[in-house]
């Protein structure tokens, strides 16, 4: 029997699946936020390489589409703490509610693609957070912000070769962090 994985035959998911995995290198800590969580495919992927016992932040303003069972019960058997949060990250109050929780480790940027949306959510969540991920930066709302702003903080792209025009992490780091990077 041949058994193909999916990211294997669609470029697509092949794109995607070497886009994370090259982020992951960088992810560290102990708290981590994504806003923008649908099912949970890239909170699960994160989340699991965090350390047990972490603090997973979900952000959606869309939440009845709900995570699967599946992602929770290994999030559960990782022993993480996991928040769902239902609103959207514009919202002062929600940003109040997310700096509740004090510093993150890491932040996932996907939820609000357009350049307003992106700008809003770099605003707001930068300052609370060591490292942040924008996902599709080659989308081109997405792309409009990144060009302003990717200078701004230490950062790195990761495309991959063969991508289509799709996706794409953009990621900037924290200045004070990087100076702790090697004693991590
Ligand atoms: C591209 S999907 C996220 C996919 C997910 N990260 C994954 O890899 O499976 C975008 C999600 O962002 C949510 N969203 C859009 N605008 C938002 C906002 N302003 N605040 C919170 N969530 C938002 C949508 O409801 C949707 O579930």
């Amino acid at each position: 029997m041949e058994i193909v994985f999916p990211a294997l035959v669609n470029p697509n998911l092949a794109q995607q699946t070497w886009e994370f995995l090259m982020l992951q290198q960088f992810i560290k800590g102990k708290k981590l936020l994504e806003i923008g969580s649908r099912h949970g495919e890239s909170l699960l992927r994160f989340a699991l390489t965090m350390g047990e016992g972490s603090t997973v932040v979900s952000l959606d303003n869309n939440v009845e589409e709900g995570l699967g069972h599946l992602y929770f019960n290994a999030l559960f058997l990782r022993r993480h703490t996991v928040e769902l949060i239902n609103g959207d990250s514009h919202d002062p109050g929600i940003v109040e509610k997310i700096k509740s929780y004090g510093h993150f480790d890491f932040v996932f940027v996907d939820g609000d693609h357009s350049e307003e949306g992106v700008t809003k959510d770099y605003e707001n969540y930068f300052p609370l957070c060591n490292v942040m991920a924008f996902h599709d930066i080659l989308l081109d709302t997405v792309e409009r912000f990144w060009s302003k702003h990717k200078r701004d903080h230490p950062m790195m792209e990761i495309v991959h070769p063969s991508c289509h025009g799709a996706m794409g992490i953009g990621v900037l780091f924290n200045d004070n962090y990087l100076h702790t990077w090697g004693n991590q």
